[in-house]
């Protein structure tokens, strides 16, 4: 049997267009645009273009963070592209402006905020801008901290704004170090510290409840950047520290979550939330074209970016209506099946004498080395496997991290360069958990010919 794309959801839109057009049945007549034979075959020909990808929607896909929307989010979007909504201000998409309000209220409840100011954003790069925007007025002249497994656009972004970025060293599960942070505080220049709850390479939680004890003796602002892993606190299968971290998520004052990436929505939907609603006083501003129609809040206003999808704010809205954001609901199992096949394939891993695995996922991401006589080796024979496991359907991704992850190894095969190219898996779809021993069993396929291939004397 073949693989077959989702399909009812065209029908189900197809009803929900009928409903919308309803909606607008007292205009009159007026002639729209048909997509004619020519369009016709361009979208065929777009869909023949579209073949170049990586089957990101296939369990066999388990390399990056990408996988694709709910049935209904990709539904909605579309169904809302009929109008095309702009978040911008309230007449350029009222409902949509009133849906975005809505799906945020429900983020901001994750953290157990009642009162919040927050916006969605077109990603976790844009939301992380905003939080580190608000850090830095302030408190202007000081310094920005994250771990260096903190997504690189921290580093970038605080250059944007004009702030100083220290990066701060991880212990050796990827988190990030308390004693290298105090030591850094000490000196009195750090007014933000960020802390990933599940960093992108290797889904490690930084240990909130430490940095905010940290935050009392030393007086810092607090962003959380749970742009990947923040769905993840509606789960009840992490282990006490990770949960711990979350359970503190409240605490920060401020917090990024992106639904493009385990929200179920299609990419252009990122979430920036603030504790203290009295921030939006940095984002007052008027606009001379825009914000006649009410005088209610246009999200305009509170936002850094003018033009916003309404689609995206739309199709969160349906996604949460289907799978509210409740611990114990259907949403929270469908990631608890994700970490429990990461949880599967580290073990399957750990138990395999080709391979060094890291520290166990705390999250849906596995990263591991091939057992080499030094980092080179296993660097180069990462990158050889990844591309054997390619040539057999199934998509891996590389990443560069500290050999120190892996050096629990009695025989150090990681020895010889601070970094090794390692192999690395984020089981970010539920089916996962299924396909956890065919991923595994061609993985092992992959390796018999890569070492087949290349009889080092050194394995
Ligand atoms: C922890 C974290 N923060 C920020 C980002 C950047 O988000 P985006 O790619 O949506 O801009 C990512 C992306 O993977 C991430 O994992």
């Amino acid at each position: 049997m073949t693989y077959a794309l989702e399909r009812h959801s065209l029908e189900a839109l197809r009803e929900a267009l009928d409903v919308l057009e309803r909606g607008f049945a007292h205009l009159p007549a007026a002639p729209t645009a048909p997509l004619g034979h020519e369009g016709e075959r361009v979208l065929r020909e777009v869909a023949e273009k579209l073949h170049d990808n990586y089957p990101y929607f296939h369990p066999l896909y388990a390399g990056q963070m990408l996988k694709p929307p709910h049935p209904v989010a990709r539904a909605a979007a579309a169904l809302a592209d009929w109008v095309n909504p702009n978040n911008h201000a309230l007449d350029g998409g009222r409902a949509s402006s009133a849906l975005e309000r809505e799906a945020v209220v429900q983020l901001a409840a994750m953290a157990g905020w009642n009162d919040h100011l927050g916006h969605l954003t077109s990603g976790g790069t844009m939301a992380n801008l905003e939080a580190l925007w608000v850090a830095g007025k302030l408190a202007p002249g000081k310094k920005v901290a994250a771990s260096r497994q903190a997504h690189y656009t921290h580093e970038r972004v605080s250059a944007v704004l004009g702030l100083e970025f220290v990066a701060i060293d991880t212990d050796r599960r990827g988190r990030m170090s308390m004693e290298a942070l105090e030591h850094e505080l000490r000196r009195g220049e750090i007014g933000t510290v960020v802390a990933t709850l599940g960093t992108t390479a290797a889904g490690s939680v930084d240990p909130l409840p430490r940095i905010l004890e940290l935050q009392q003796r030393h007086g810092f602002r607090v962003h959380v950047d749970a742009a990947y892993g923040g769905y993840f606190g509606l789960t009840g299968t992490l282990a006490p520290e990770a949960r711990a971290a979350f359970d503190r998520m409240g605490q920060a004052d401020s917090f990024v979550i992106d639904p493009h990436k385990h929200g179920l929505q299609p990419y252009g939907c990122g979430c920036v939330l603030f504790r203290d609603p009295s921030v939006g006083r940095f984002y007052k501003h008027d606009s001379p074209y825009t914000y006649f129609s009410s005088a209610e809040l246009h999200l305009g206003e509170i936002s850094l970016e003018c033009s916003r999808p309404g689609r995206a704010a739309v199709a969160l809205w349906a996604t949460q209506r289907l799978l509210p954001l409740v611990r114990g609901g259907e949403f929270a199992r469908l990631l608890e099946r994700s970490r429990a096949a990461a949880l599967a394939l580290h073990a399957r891993l750990a138990a395999n004498p080709r391979f060094v695995t890291a520290f166990a996922p705390e999250l849906d991401i596995v990263v591991w080395a091939p057992r080499a006589a030094n980092a080179a080796e296993a660097s180069a024979r990462s990158r050889a496997i990844f591309e054997a496991c390619a040539r057999r359907g199934l998509h891996l991704a590389v990443a560069q991290l500290p050999a120190a992850f892996f050096d629990h190894d009695e025989a150090h095969v990681t020895a010889g360069a601070p970094m090794v190219a390692c192999l690395r898996s984020v089981l970010m779809k539920p089916e996962h958990l299924e396909w956890v021993d065919r991923i595994a069993a061609i993985l092992d396929q992959a390796t018999d010919e890569v070492l087949a291939s290349a009889p080092a004397a050194t394995a």
